[in-house]
């Protein structure tokens, strides 16, 4: 089977690279010449684990390709995925603009039966504007040529992509045809061995089914934020509740670590276009409003921790960052809490070091020299008056905590992702704070 996959983003890249690895033919397609010079070469723009040495391979074998030109693909193709970016506008809603832009490039130049497969995460109804877009610019070409469209979101985690992707939880398809379950079908046969399934639905369901999962996660993390400083005040300590709760088979273990708020290209993005939806169809969904509205309280606890510590007297301190990415295992600092932070401590008058083992390059294209990058962690807490552990990358778990004191100008490290234990710090000198105990 031979697919195009549109967009070599984050999803589109690694969708296109996963299917070539069970034998697919694959195209990646991206308007970014530069980008695909660079692909072709076998260098991935963005790290994930495992990535790069996959698409290597595969473009070695010959089953996975690059190409600026989308209208050649079409003739050599069966399927095209769309997975281009879907930015918000500025009342929170996805920017279908690149959606819309590669349908209507499929209506011109398709000349046989395509199925055209939204990938990217798309509001309720996007398909249909896919399917409209496409008859459009067929009605102008007087052409009559059969195509279907679907929608199959997504669920890959940043720093696990390939191997949520290889051995998914469950695909979810979105179909209006037989044609096109039998082609989705046997697109993913092969992920499907160990009892996994495609789950088959209507296309609305289907796109609707990404928001709640996102929803539903974001939504599980805000609310702990909230139990963590409610545990603060009480005296309790949120590790103990977490696990008393976590225990319960209808609530389970996962995804209820609170810190200092959600970030990453999903979660902020896919909940303010869902109360975007929600509004447009006059119905306001207020608990999602308070999921986002706890997030953005929570980007602030550890400046407000540090703030109470120094009594409000900030200015010219010295304020160290392990990590900038949003969570570990990844460069991206799209709504990283860490931005919000720096931000904060700048405008107090406090000069910032940072260290992170993947983000730095990416820090300085957003922020510039606004802070001081250090080639290690213990580089960065040199002369600190206080450290902040901001993303639980591994290589941040066990530091020699004399070598940090003696580094240090003042001991005080604000834990943001409970990672430390308080015991052990104060043993070693240090004043500690976490997030809900
Ligand atoms: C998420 C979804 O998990 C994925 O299914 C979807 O397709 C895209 O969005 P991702 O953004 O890559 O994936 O990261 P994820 O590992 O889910 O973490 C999201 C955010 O939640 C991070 O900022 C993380 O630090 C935070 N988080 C996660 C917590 O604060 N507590 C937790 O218990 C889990």
């Amino acid at each position: 089977m031979k697919i195009a996959i549109v967009g070599t983003g984050y999803v589109g890249l690694v969708t296109g690279t996963c299917f070539a690895e069970i034998g697919v033919n694959v195209t990646c397609v991206d308007t970014n010449i530069d980008k695909i010079e660079s692909l072709r070469r076998g260098d991935v723009p963005i790290y994930e684990n495992g990535l790069e040495d996959l698409v290597k391979r595969n473009v070695e074998a010959g089953r996975l390709h690059f190409s600026t030109d989308l209208t050649q693909c079409l003739n050599e193709v069966s399927v095209v995925f769309i997975a281009v970016g879907t930015p918000p506008d500025e009342d929170g809603s996805a920017d279908l603009k690149y959606v819309l832009e590669v349908s209507r490039t499929i209506g011109c130049n398709m000349n046989k039966h395509l199925l055209v497969v939204t990938k990217s995460t798309v509001p309720v109804g996007t398909s249909i504007k896919v399917r409209q877009a496409i008859q459009e610019e067929l009605t102008k070409r007087n052409a009559t040529i059969e195509f279907d469209v679907a929608s199959n979101p997504e669920f890959l985690k940043e720093g696990n992509a390939i191997a949520d992707f290889m051995s998914p939880d469950r695909v979810v398809v979105g179909i209006e045809s037989d044609k096109a379950k039998s082609i989705m079908t046997k697109l993913y046969k092969p992920f499907l061995l160990n009892n996994f399934r495609v789950i088959f639905m209507d296309i609305a369901s289907a796109e609707m089914t990404k928001y709640a999962a996102n929803s539903m996660l974001a939504t599980r993390i805000s609310f702990m934020n909230d139990i963590a400083n409610l545990c603060e005040l009480v005296g309790a300590d949120v590790n103990m509740v977490r696990l008393g709760i976590g225990s319960d088979t209808r609530i389970g273990r996962k995804f209820l670590y609170p810190g200092i708020g959600y970030g990453g290209s999903c979660f902020p993005k896919d909940i303010k276009a869902l109360i975007r939806t929600g509004q447009e169809n006059k119905y306001n969904l207020e608990v999602l409003e308070a999921v986002d509205a706890v997030n953005e309280r929570q980007k602030r606890v550890l400046f407000d921790k540090l703030k109470d510590y120094y009594k409000d007297d900030l200015k010219g301190k010295t304020i160290a960052l392990w990590g900038l990415s949003f969570k570990p295992e990844t460069d991206d600092m799209r709504e990283a809490p860490s931005l919000v932070i720096i931000d904060l401590l700048l405008k107090a008058g406090c000069k910032v070091r940072v260290y992170d083992p993947a983000a730095m390059d990416e820090c300085q294209r957003r922020i510039g020299d606004a802070v001081f990058y250090a080639k290690d962690h213990y580089e960065a807490v040199l002369e600190a008056d206080a450290l902040m552990l901001v993303t639980e990358w591994k290589e941040f778990r066990l530091p020699s905590w004399a070598v940090v004191k003696k580094t240090m100008n003042h001991a005080v490290l604000f834990d943001g992702r409970n990672i430390y234990e308080k015991e052990e710090l104060e043993e070693n000198g240090f004043d500690y704070f976490c997030i809900g105990l």
